[in-house]
């Protein structure tokens, strides 16, 4: 079964076959801790490669992030093709339903087999429906038990109250970038009030290399690596914890739920520690780190003025990024 309680529970499994490293700190007790979703469900805090929440998305964009240069997209925003491609995805993973169905952007490409269509200029073409359409067909597909919850991901803040305006579902989850650099905090308590749950991308900031070989965040993709902060150093040796682990923490304390990447067992060990209070004061500190730095700003390329009414999109030419 894809429950997120299931694949949860793999973790100690997981951690027994890892555990030759020494823990960082023998002081502070790790939690568990989970949130509810609007539809009564319940959410890890922390997720990884080996508990994910599995979606059409996630496997969407583990093929664009992690398979190096491959032209993959999402072209099945039609709501014809919406339920055929979830029925692919639950193919895949060898499973009658997945706990949540992100929509990966609101923007839509040209149907067909191209993932990322474009036209004789190379700009993409964009497909004929809109992110209202596709909604309303995953709104049927909660009805069918094939997708327990519906959620966004990549929304602008005028775009979901399109989607609460025009549609029924209020979505359970927003995935979408945040971290120190990237605080976005009226967002994320206009958000909250809604009852719409916060999944942090890129959760580490600019630390993945991705960011600094596109051209989507330009030279603040080069600022400094968040495992680099200072105040991140001197918090973390007060608690015993490393830099990333605060960052983590930071966000599990402020009520969303993290996704960290990666593909090391020590960090993925590390990273599953990081569920432990932080005081306010030092939560006041990492506010201090807000850059309003987006790294994950694809707006040019897919030909959508993506994050309009979002913070970090200053300085870009022509609402587009480069
Ligand atoms: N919805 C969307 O549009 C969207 C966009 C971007 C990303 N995402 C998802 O968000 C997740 C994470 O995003 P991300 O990869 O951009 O960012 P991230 O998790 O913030 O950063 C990943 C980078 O941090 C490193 N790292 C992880 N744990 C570490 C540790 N304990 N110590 C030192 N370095 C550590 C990783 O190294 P190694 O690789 O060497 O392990 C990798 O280089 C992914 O699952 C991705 O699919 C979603």
């Amino acid at each position: 079964m894809a429950s997120l309680t299931a694949r949860a529970t793999r973790t100690p499994m997981f951690r027994a076959s890892i555990s030759s490293r020494q823990p960082l700190s023998r002081s502070l007790t790790t939690r568990a801790t989970s949130y509810k979703l609007n539809t009564g469900a319940k959410i890890p805090q922390l997720g990884s490669e080996y508990f994910k929440i599995p979606s059409l998305r996630e496997r969407l964009s583990a093929r664009v992030y992690d398979v190096e240069k491959e032209k993959l997209w999402c072209d099945d925003y039609h709501p014809d093709d919406v339920e055929r491609a979830l029925d692919d995805s639950l193919r895949d993973l060898d499973t009658p339903y997945v706990d949540l169905l992100l929509v990966h952007y609101p923007c839509t490409s040209k149907r067909g087999s191209d993932r990322f269509p474009r036209d004789a200029d190379g700009r993409m073409i964009l497909g004929e429906t809109t992110y209202v359409e596709t909604w309303r067909a995953m709104e049927k597909l909660t009805s069918t038990g094939k997708a327990k919850a519906i959620g966004v991901s990549n929304f602008s803040k005028d775009e979901i109250e399109t989607l609460l305006r025009e549609t029924s579902t209020v979505p359970a989850v927003h995935q979408m970038e945040a971290h120190p650099y990237l605080q976005q905090k009226d967002f994320n308590e206009c958000l909250r009030a809604k009852g719409i749950h916060v999944v942090q991308f890129s959760p580490l900031g600019n630390m993945n290399d991705f960011y600094r070989q596109t051209g989507w965040s330009k030279q603040i993709a080069h600022m400094m690596r968040i495992i680099d902060q200072p105040i991140l150093k001197d918090i973390g040796q007060k608690y015993g914890k490393s830099p990333v682990q605060v960052v983590l923490a930071w966000c599990i304390n402020s009520g969303r739920s993290v996704i960290p990447k990666s593909v090391v067992d020590w960090q993925i060990e590390e990273n599953l520690e990081a569920d432990f209070e932080l005081q306010l004061e030092d939560m006041a500190q990492i506010a201090t780190l807000d850059a309003q730095a987006r790294f994950n700003d694809p707006s040019l390329d897919y030909e959508w003025r993506l994050y309009s009414d979002l913070e970090g999109i200053h300085g870009t030419m022509r609402g587009k990024t480069h």
